[in-house]
């Protein structure tokens, strides 16, 4: 695995329970994201309906399911969590619906995922919070209406652009996590230090916040590598040196990219002429899947504005040529237009 991969790994789950946020207080950053959020909540207490149907939507570890969570701890009501590729059959859909109580949140991760038949069958579920099921085969097939507990769908996906349009448009509200600024990004591993009763020095932590990907889950896992690190090597306690003695070893460099990222940078730099590259010949020529390299690489790479999407492929920019230390040739600008 890579170690700045943003998606969860065995490895995460049991951090996660610790480090994880549980109200909007210890949800550092997403500050628009959350003040929507409390508005939305405070109407809907006062009006004492549940809250609209959300969509949640972001790169991975970018905190979706942290705030699904949350949301239901500050609403107070309970959280059923389930995911796309989980629900197989309308049955099981409907065996989930059916159980919940009035008020609660049915959390579906990757919502993308979700099989056409089951969104057919949601669909009258959070418009009208009533199940139709089909009872019977042909002439004499019947349909009998189920009424729902009026429940919230909170829906997350990391690929918006694949949910189907009527399901996109059910949701009273969408919300779109970006990466994180560089001071929350303190912010976060400072708490998580806390949390871990790390002594982290405050440049330490800025170190290893810029290579972080802007992402928490990264973070935290660069953070309890670096501890790691610092046990082995000294008493535990983060100094600057430390930290980047670590992070050289675990060979990611001050911008957080990974041997891996390097190699896709350097690949369409000196095999692609810098680009454009389209996808396929890009995922053949680094021996990864096209979805890993859409999913997980580029998404932080155009971030950096190393990289950008074209109609015509992938093409990297004058500051990755730079990056790598290659040089950029001046008569590249034209390719650009
Ligand atoms: N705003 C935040 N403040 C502090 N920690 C956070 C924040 N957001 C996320 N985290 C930390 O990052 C971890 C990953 O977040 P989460 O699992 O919610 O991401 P996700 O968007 O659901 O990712 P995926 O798409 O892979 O499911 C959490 O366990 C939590 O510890
Ligand atoms: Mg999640």
């Amino acid at each position: 695995m890579n170690l700045t991969d943003p998606h969860l790994t065995n490895e995460d789950q049991n951090l996660d329970q610790t480090l994880r946020p549980r109200t909007f207080r210890d949800y550092l950053g997403q500050e628009k994201i959350k003040e929507s959020l409390k508005i939305l909540i405070e109407a809907a207490k006062k009006r004492s309906e549940p809250i609209e149907h959300l969509l949640l939507s972001g790169a991975s570890g970018l905190g979706k399911t942290t705030l699904a969570h949350i949301i239901a701890y500050e609403t107070r009501v309970g959280l059923k969590a389930t995911s796309g590729p989980a629900i197989e059959r309308v049955g099981d859909l409907g065996s989930i619906l059916t159980n919940l109580s009035d008020g609660d949140i049915l959390f579906v991760d990757e919502a993308h995922r979700l099989n056409k038949l089951i969104e057919e069958v949601l669909y009258p579920a959070m418009e009208d919070f009533k199940l139709d099921i089909v009872i019977g085969k042909g002439p004499s097939a019947r349909t009998l209406e189920l009424p729902l507990p009026r429940f919230t769908l909170i829906a997350a996906t990391t690929r918006p652009g694949l949910l189907s349009a009527p399901l996109r448009s059910r949701f009273g509200l969408s919300f779109r996590l970006d990466f994180y600024e560089l001071p929350d990004m303190e912010k976060i591993i400072q708490r998580s230090s806390q949390i871990l009763k790390i002594e982290t020095e405050p440049e330490a932590i800025k170190i290893i916040a810029r290579c972080c990907r802007f992402t928490p889950r990264v973070a935290n896992r660069l953070l309890k590598r670096v501890r790691d690190f610092a046990q082995v090597k000294g008493d535990g306690h983060i100094s600057p040196e430390l930290a980047k003695s670590a992070l050289s070893m675990l060979e990611v460099d001050e911008l957080g990219l990974e041997p891996i990222d390097r190699q896709i940078l350097k690949i369409i730099i000196e095999k692609f002429d810098g680009g454009p590259v389209g996808l396929q010949a890009l995922a053949a020529a680094t021996s990864e899947e096209e979805d890993t390299l859409t999913d997980v690489y580029e998404p932080y790479l155009m971030q950096l504005g190393f990289l950008t999407r074209t109609p015509r492929g992938r093409l990297a920019s004058r500051q990755a040529w730079e990056h790598l230390g290659i040089k950029y040739p001046e008569s590249y600008q034209k390719k650009l237009i």
